[in-house]
């Protein structure tokens, strides 16, 4: 292999699905997953398979339907971990499995309450039962950086004697700096001299805002699989960003001894904005490369330069990244075909009933708004593909609103059974009397955590996207929602969330005391 060349390794639906409020059911899944291997990762890790069976399922999903990169499945070093991710990715092309256990003796005494002894038995024993089922299996010793280094070095050194073809070194915590991380990845490579055969990786938390910085001066030192979320989403702070890490060595490779990835910089922006609706998790406005100022320019000074040059005030190009890229305009007198074709223009292929079902939606949008751009249809699309994973629907709505007199809202939601209740509520604004009339008609009383509105595009008429995570008793449920009606927005972002958390919440309910999903998370 290229020894220049750096593998991504993309943990966004996995530790990014770990953040707080994120529910990602399959269908959402899969569509981030062939968006990945549209933007050229090389590796996807779809999920942790023994966590929950909708876990399971969403990897098994993507082990089917995508083609490309390698899928990965998550496990601790029990063997019914290990036969989860087997059984989830046996049917990917390229499948992996990879398997972890911590060094530290933080983790190792108060989190395992178990001994050095037996980590070094439970590694062997794991990437032996991993090896049983293929070729490709991945070892992380978690928590590394904050772990003696020679025994995480055995550690791994034993991976690599039981066939590991991967060893991946976790800043678990964030807590490491370039500099020292370099030393330990030298260390490492001085104390397991295994390493030299097999791909070694770096996986950088960013809780002190160094997991990019650390990622590099990883690389620096011989990493050559970087693991990175898009957005920089994950535990806590986050993962590495990957649009950082690819535009990194885009833009800096020859200075980094010609460091480079095979990812297709084209597709970050719309990878980005896809993730961002359906995690819900918006991208800070100048968040580097994918914030939307990441190209603006305000002060007359800098304008003034890149109307004269553009390199006077950027490093990158925002085309490089896929942004401006489109021109597309509909408007209310397009038809099917002209949708499709915008639709294929933009990379989704849309056909059937779910071409049916987008052409209902564009018809409503562009009803109310005069010209439909590629940005809206983006949107449009992603809001179809969030399948209304549960229960409730929104039917209908009504507000009476006044500056004279609190405002009230009745609606219409559609039942899991197919009946429709309705509730009403006079509320302290508009939106707060849609929510709790639909908590009235459905008989949940959730607590409120986030609401956001942002318009996709610019203008008046500009389509409103709401976001909202809510919690039922313990259970956190995300829902986003699309339309030029911000009320009604709002009110189908909740119906969703709703949903979402009461899915949540009894898929939790049923899971016997013991085997619940908490229970197999680690805190990475
Ligand atoms: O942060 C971490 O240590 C992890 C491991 C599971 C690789 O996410
Ligand atoms: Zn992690």
């Amino acid at each position: 292999m290229d020894p220049s060349r750096v593998l991504i390794f993309d943990t966004t639906l996995r530790d990014g699905e770990q953040s707080p409020g994120i529910s990602l059911n399959t269908q959402e899944k899969l569509e981030i997953a062939q968006q990945l291997a549209r933007l050229g990762v090389d590796v996807i890790e779809a999920g942790f398979p023994i966590t929950s069976p909708g876990d399971f399922e969403a990897v098994e999903a993507i082990a089917r339907g995508v083609e490309g990169p390698v899928v990965a499945g998550l496990a601790r070093t029990h063997v019914a971990d290990i036969d989860a991710a087997w059984n989830a990715v046996r049917d990917a092309e390229r499948p992996r499995i990879h398997t972890f256990i911590s060094t530290s003796d933080i983790h190792i005494t108060h989190q395992l309450q178990t001994t050095r002894e037996d980590v070094k038995g439970q590694a062997r024993a794991a990437v032996a039962h991993a090896k049983q089922y293929l070729d490709d299996v991945e070892f992380s010793p978690m928590d590394a950086t904050r772990a003696d280094v020679e025994f995480t070095a055995e550690v791994c050194q034993i991976a690599i004697d039981e066939g590991a073809t991967t060893v991946n070194v976790p800043d678990t915590v964030g807590y490491t700096t370039p500099q020292e991380f370099a030393s330990l990845l030298e260390r490492l490579n001085a104390l397991a001299p295994g390493l030299a055969d097999v791909v070694l990786s770096v996986h950088c938390h960013d809780d002190l805002g160094l997991a990019v910085a650390n990622s590099l001066a990883g690389m620096e030192a011989g990493a050559r699989q970087v693991e990175c979320a898009v957005n920089g989403i994950g535990e806590r702070a986050g993962n590495a960003s990957l649009e950082e890490i690819v535009m990194l060595l885009h833009t800096r490779g020859e200075a980094l001894g010609g460091l480079h990835t095979g990812a297709v910089t084209t597709e970050i922006a719309r990878t980005s904005r896809l993730v961002s609706r359906l995690t819900g998790y918006p991208v800070q406005p100048n968040k580097a490369v994918v914030g939307r100022n990441a190209f603006a320019h305000e002060s007359g000074i800098h304008q003034d330069g890149v109307l004269k040059e553009r390199t006077t005030y950027e490093i990158m190009d925002a085309r490089t990244v896929g942004l401006e890229a489109n021109q597309i305009v509909l408007g209310k007198h397009s038809g099917r075909h002209a949708l499709r074709q915008a639709l294929e223009e933009l990379g989704f292929a849309v056909e059937g009933q779910a071409l049916n079902a987008a052409f209902k939606r564009f018809k409503e949008i562009a009803d109310r708004k005069k010209q439909v751009t590629a940005m809206d249809l983006e949107a449009l699309v992603t809001d179809e593909i969030r399948e209304e994973v549960a229960a409730f629907s929104l039917e209908w709505f009504e507000v009476e609103d006044s500056s004279r007199r609190p405002p009230h809202a009745t609606v219409g939601v559609g039942l899991p059974d197919g009946a429709e209740s309705v509730g009403a509520f006079t509320g302290d604004g508009p939106v707060d009397a849609i929510f709790h009339a639909i908590d009235a008609a459905t008989g949940f009383d959730p607590r409120l955590r986030e609401f956001r509105i942002d318009a996709v595009t610019a203008g008046q008429d500009a389509l409103g996207e709401t976001s909202i995570v809510l919690e039922l008793d313990g259970v956190t449920g995300a829902g986003q929602a699309l339309s030029t009606d911000v009320l009604e927005a709002a009110g189908r972002a909740y119906v969703r969330a709703l949903s979402n958390a009461v899915r949540r919440a009894r898929a939790q309910a049923e899971e016997p005391a013991g085997e619940r999903a908490a229970d197999y998370v680690p805190t990475p």
